[in-house]
């Protein structure tokens, strides 16, 4: 028996398990040229409620009633397709399907021997990718410079935190727990963390953990905690807005301080980017995060949430900061 979950409906708000639902069918075949495929590890993450809109944006939104893709680790199970054998393992942007056939497009392999499969879709798929090329292209770390960042406990902010370890900055990391700020500090090497829940006032947080400013602010979530780290900005600082999970079950955007006057007097450069500016950067991305790996300069964490039925609820629950690192379903 195959297994599928499709959008049922977009959600309005914070999603729920009724947006989405979980269908039966046959396994399907893998016929001349195409591959068969049994998904092993799905990566959920928060780019996916933007897709649930109905709006134009970089990548096409998902259809009402059409299975949810997002990056999967799959095995080989019959191929017709000479490029691909029985038993290798790829990674792709896949349908949330236990079986499914591909042509083959767009499909890399991944080798378990060189790292875990859930590795490919973490620090050396494209969380790990974001942190680097972000903080490459928009950051431009320079060593002994205060770096904030974040989702500090998350699979992008716990990479970007470790990067500017190497590059030997002052890293400051914001995370929703107590238990996430320990984490931060005693197993990425992070200098100070600051709670968000229980912080009354971030701004002064900022500038005492931050007191000569911030060179660079690697945003993760948007909202009051980017007003704040605003307000902390050294002149000529950067902001690198990676994401803004803190707005994405907004029906309205809120309305916020406005930054032009921080930006003008700062000479600040804050710029968006989407990974996928980079594609060509890529190989050499991974290349340089799996000598840090090698190397042991640099860690990853997963939770790793059981069985195909909880893809679901696991993507909700990085709206609740219920991951460490990376969130991945294993099937
Ligand atoms: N631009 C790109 O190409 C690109 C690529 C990948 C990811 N991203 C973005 O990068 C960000 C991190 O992605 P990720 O995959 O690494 O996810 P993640 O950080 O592993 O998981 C999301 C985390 O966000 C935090 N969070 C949830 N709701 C929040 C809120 N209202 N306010 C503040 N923090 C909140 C939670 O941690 P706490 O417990 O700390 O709250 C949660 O664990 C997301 O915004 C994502 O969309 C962008």
């Amino acid at each position: 028996m195959n297994k599928t979950i499709i959008l049922k409906r977009r959600p309005v708000g914070k999603p729920s398990l009724e947006d989405f639902e979980l269908q039966t069918g046959d396994i399907p075949e893998a016929g001349p040229n195409k591959v068969l495929l049994k998904t092993k590890y799905v990566s959920v993450d928060p780019y996916l409620r933007g897709r649930m809109r109905d709006e134009k944006s970089y990548i096409e939104p998902f259809s009402e009633g059409e299975p949810v893709e997002s990056g999967i680790i799959a095995e080989v199970i019959e191929s017709g397709n000479p490029n691909f054998k029985k038993g290798e393992f790829v990674n792709g942007m896949l349908k949330w399907q236990e079986y499914q056939v591909v042509n083959g497009t767009g499909l890399n392999k991944v080798d378990p021997e060189i790292a875990p499969l859930t590795v490919y879709l973490g620090v050396l798929g494209l969380t790990g990718i974001t942190a680097y090329l972000g903080l490459e292209k928009i950051g431009k770390l320079k060593a002994g410079e205060t770096l904030l960042v974040s989702a500090a406990a998350g699979a992008v902010g716990s990479v970007v935190g470790q990067i500017g370890k190497i590059k030997g900055c002052n890293v400051i990391g914001i995370a929703g727990s107590d238990e996430k700020i320990e984490r931060i500090k005693s197993s990425f090497g992070f200098d100070h963390g600051i709670n968000y829940q229980t912080s009354d006032n971030l701004r002064k947080e900022i500038k005492q953990k931050c007191p000569q400013g911030v060179d660079v602010y690697f945003d993760n979530v948007g909202g009051e905690i980017l007003d704040a780290a605003l307000l902390n900005m050294k002149k000529f600082g950067r902001i690198i807005n990676c994401g803004a999970i803190s707005l994405y079950n907004e029906t309205e955007v809120p309305k916020g301080p406005r930054p032009e006057g921080i930006l003008i007097k700062n000479s600040l450069l804050m710029q968006g980017f989407t990974v996928r500016d980079y594609i060509k950067e890529f190989g050499p991305a991974i290349n340089q995060l799996s000598g840090w790996l090698k190397e042991d300069k640099l860690k990853y964490s997963e939770t790793l949430v059981e069985g195909f039925e909880n893809i679901p609820q696991a993507f909700l629950d990085l709206f609740e900061g219920k991951n460490k690192g990376k969130m991945i379903v294993s099937v």
